[in-house]
């Protein structure tokens, strides 16, 4: 029965998503036919006859309904439809739905993931949400309670279950949806115009297409109106499947395997919504505080003698840098666990004398069924498997010994595999040849990897194809658990970023790219991995210099900020460029603010970790209401607070940034900008745009050439006021691998209150905040009183500074108080007059 409503071509659901969909398959699979010339529009979609209904359905008690459904009379799409089903849901926290369709008769695949778990008690307040069930056919909706509002409606097309097609719509409230992947998505905010995106994991190129990329991520986030109020949707589902994202606006799943088991987290505010997720997935880990300095790579520097000149250039144009690497290059015959006993014969004294200056070295690890891979011939350790566990750690842990690592680079884990399968091939039968394939990458399902009848001790590589690189990671986060050390990892699933950062992978140096970073690492702000970024200067082909610079700059601002390079192009550290290019003279500049800012980055890390938030913030996330921010994507956070806005074309120099409305501060200038409007943006070939909200405290300390120094410095406070003449902020601070000092800043009309929340550590540096810029004060100050509770003095004329005659808007000025003597982790006030 075909019934059309008014724009029901917005509202319909593709019934066969076949490139050889025909008018054949009208009559053949019950589907209604309707050719139209529009790009990507279905022609064939579901009639009536569909899906399931309801046979019986009880409420075992209030948090809890449970359904029997069974399937109603339609020619099957692709075999094996199952008859009976079970619906079962949930009502796990206040904001947190789970619902699960599977097999009412027979187990299924369901991914055993480390951290997801049903809460121990049901919840207490009154749910945001609430489950509505419709028995023919089976469909359901979830509403918001207050205001009501439908969040999440299948009514919009039937439930299809077969053994190896499971197919499931749900009707949407607004366009602005946010996530899936891990794909290029060019823009952060998704077009929903018939867009299809596949996800399985797959060693592929980040190169624009809309191909399934490293990371497995069935999530996304939907803000729906200005309010702020938002949702998010998690499928925890590791099958391959494809997700198209529709005008209705609408999305539909169709995943080949496992069940429908899917969590609606309903939030006040897009951020809530992240904080939801990383509860129900694990929070993002803290990643030690020498991993947010710089970082130089390449793949193939030839020899340890090229590394260590590579070393000693940087090192003399005075740049902030941290980390050096070695790739595969450094191995016998790219085999793991070994070293080339003649290009890099002094790998473990080259460790020990990065170490003897405050550098960290990291170095590639990759898994290795008989394959091909690097070495040639590989067999791939089975990661789900304890006894593998054991012995990957302590190969890690023996390698160790010898070669002082201090991070563990995991790649290639989608898992990459340089022929399709196997060396022998891959056998026929429905793993390997399923029915249905979704849009991935070659429309082969083993391509570039293991064949799905392989077998790993969590099920087929068919179902847990896109878990390698998770079970590769809980695996090394055994080894990291008892050595202090950190992982990043290509291949990722919702739940790595507890234990581990990633990187966006193979780009190449091109204008493109750099732009599509932006929006990818936002993604990954969604999915819990806030320690993310993408290989600066461009991976492929060579960098030039304009380029370089202008990702040099940007660069500084991602978390994860390291230049790497592929295997075969010009150098392009910092250094190659001159040692007195304008590529050096920016990237020292921008290193060193971001050196400078390194207590505020480390501190949104540990909210991240604590509370759930974003580090690398979209700008809607903080200003919601104002429709403009929606689909911003070329400028980004960092917390609530620094607004960061690169040049990403050739030849500019006048950028276009979105200003939104609050006091903003030119970060360099010390002056206030327009707001809420499209600001034109001089940034000369040495600028970025970089501001402060006014109503920050940012911790900062006096930067140096790497985070071992720079720890040693001195402490600053960074304030800007905000239209009532308030402020506020925080700092935690540790050893940088252990956790445990907190401080609060709170200023509010002219007092600065220094309040420590927790103090379990001493700094070994006798820390203290020597000095304080104020910008947006208004008036000189006459006298500048310090207080630590016990005592006050006033500051002395040489400690007060400002300049009466530059004013950073109407009658405000910048205030500079100087060598202070305030102690890290203790309370002090600050109150000018
Ligand atoms: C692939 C990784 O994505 C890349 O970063 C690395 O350099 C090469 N493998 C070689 O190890």
């Amino acid at each position: 029965i075909c019934l059309f409503v008014p724009n029901f071509r917005f509202s319909i659901m593709d019934c066969f998503p076949h490139p050889d969909a025909s008018e054949v398959s009208r009559s053949r699979y019950a589907c209604c036919w309707s050719p139209v010339d529009e790009a990507n529009v279905p022609w064939c979609f579901f009639s009536k006859n569909h899906g399931y209904s309801v046979v019986s359905e009880s409420q075992p008690d209030s948090t809890h309904i449970e359904a029997r459904l069974t399937r109603m009379d339609a020619p099957s799409l692709f075999g094996a439809d199952i008859k009976e089903l079970i619906f079962y849901a949930e009502m796990q926290t206040e904001n947190r739905l789970r619902f699960k369709i599977t097999d009412a008769n027979q187990a299924r695949f369901e991914v055993p993931h480390e951290h997801v778990q049903a809460p121990s008690s049901p919840p207490t307040g009154p749910l945001k949400y609430r489950l509505e069930l419709i028995q023919k056919p089976f469909g359901l909706k979830v509403w918001r309670t207050s205001p009501e509002k439908l969040l999440f409606d299948t009514t919009i097309g039937p439930l299809v279950f077969a053994d190896q097609y499971l197919q499931l719509s749900a009707k949407l409230p607004s366009h602005n949806i946010y996530g899936l992947g891990e794909h290029v998505h060019q823009t952060f905010r998704h077009d929903t115009n018939w867009r299809t995106w596949p996800i399985f994991t797959r060693d592929s190129f980040p190169n624009g297409g809309t191909h399934n990329l490293y990371g497995h991520y069935p999530y996304f986030t939907c803000l729906e109106n200005e309010s702020g109020q938002s949702f998010g949707v998690f499928l925890m589902n590791s099958n391959a499947m494809e997700v198209t994202i529709q005008p209705a606006p609408a999305i539909t799943y169709r995943t080949i395997g496992g069940v429908l088991d899917f969590y609606i987290l309903v939030g006040d505010t897009p951020e809530a919504v992240v904080d939801e997720f990383t509860q129900l997935i694990g929070r993002p880990f803290i990643p030690p505080y020498w991993s947010l300095g710089f970082q130089l790579s390449r793949w193939d520097y030839g020899s340890l003698d090229e590394v260590k000149k590579v070393v000693e250039r940087n090192r003399q144009i005075g740049i902030p840098y941290d980390v050096q690497y070695t790739d595969i290059d450094y191995m016998e015959d790219k085999k793991i666990f070994t070293y080339d006993m003649e290009k890099f014969k002094e790998l473990p004294q080259f460790a020990d004398y990065m170490h003897g200056n405050g550098n960290k070295i990291l170095i590639v690890k990759r898994n290795s069924h008989t394959s091909q891979v690097w070495p040639g011939e590989t067999v791939f350790p089975d990661y789900t498997n304890q006894a593998c566990v054991d012995w990957w750690v302590d190969e890690i842990s023996r390698f160790h010994k010898e070669v002082k690592h201090d991070a563990l680079w995991i790649d290639m884990n989608e898992v990459a595999n340089f022929v399709q399968g196997s060396s022998k091939g891959c056998a026929e039968n429905k793993l390997n040849y399923p029915p249905f394939t979704p849009r991935i990458l070659d429309n082969l399902i083993y391509s570039k990897t293991l064949c799905m009848d392989a077998k790993h001790k969590w099920g087929n590589h068919y179902d847990v194809h896109s878990l390698y690189g998770y079970s590769m990671v809980l695996a090394t986060e055994k080894y990291v658990l008892t050595n202090r050390s950190m992982v990043f990892t290509r291949s990722s699933f919702p739940g790595v970023g507890k234990y581990a950062g990633h990187w966006l992978g193979d780009n190449a140096a091109n204008w493109n790219d750099i732009k599509w970073a932006i929006p990818g690492m936002l993604e990954f702000n969604l999915f819990g991995v806030p320690y993310i970024g993408a290989d600066i200067c461009g991976f492929f082909d060579d960098s030039p210099e304009e380029l370089c610079r202008r990702w040099m700059q940007v660069g500084a601002f991602y978390p994860f900020s390291r230049n790497h390079n592929a295997q075969g192009y010009k150098d392009q550290d910092p250094a190659a460029y001159g040692a007195d290019s304008l590529l050096v003279k920016t990237s020292k500049h921008y290193l060193n603010i971001r050196y400078t800012l390194l207590p505020y980055l480390y501190t949104l890390f540990y909210k991240a970790h604590v509370n759930g938030e974003t580090v690398l913030r979209p700008m809607m996330h903080e200003f919601y209401s104002d429709s403009k921010t929606w689909g911003v994507h070329n400028q980004f956070l960092w917390g609530a607070h620094l607004l960061i806005t690169p040049v990403l074309d050739p030849g500019v120099e006048n950028v276009e940034a979105y200003i939104p409305d609050a006091i903003w501060y030119d970060f360099e200038k010390e002056r206030i900008t327009d707001r809420k409007e499209k600001v034109n943006l001089n940034l000369p070939a040495d600028k970025l745009g970089l501001h402060l909200r006014g109503g920050a405290i940012l911790p900062a300390q006096r930067p140096d050439v790497t985070t071992t120094y720079s720890r040693c410095h001195p402490m600053r406070l960074i304030i800007a006021l905000d239209d009532s003449n308030a402020a506020s902020g925080e700092l935690f601070w540790d050893d940088g691998e252990s956790r445990v000092i907190s401080d609060l800043f709170l200023l509010d009309q002219d007092v600065l209150t220094m309040h420590v929340t927790h103090n379990g550590y001493t700094d070994p540096n006798n820390l203290k905040f020597e000095n304080i810029t104020v910008m947006g004060v208004t008036g000189a100050p006459v006298s500048v009183l310090v207080s630590d509770g016990t005592t006050t003095n006033a500051l002395t004329e040489s400690q007060v500074n400002y300049d009466s005659t530059r004013k950073v808007k109407e009658c405000s000025i910048v205030l500079y108080l100087r060598n202070l003597e305030l102690e890290l982790g203790k309370n002090y006030t600050v109150n000018w007059q």
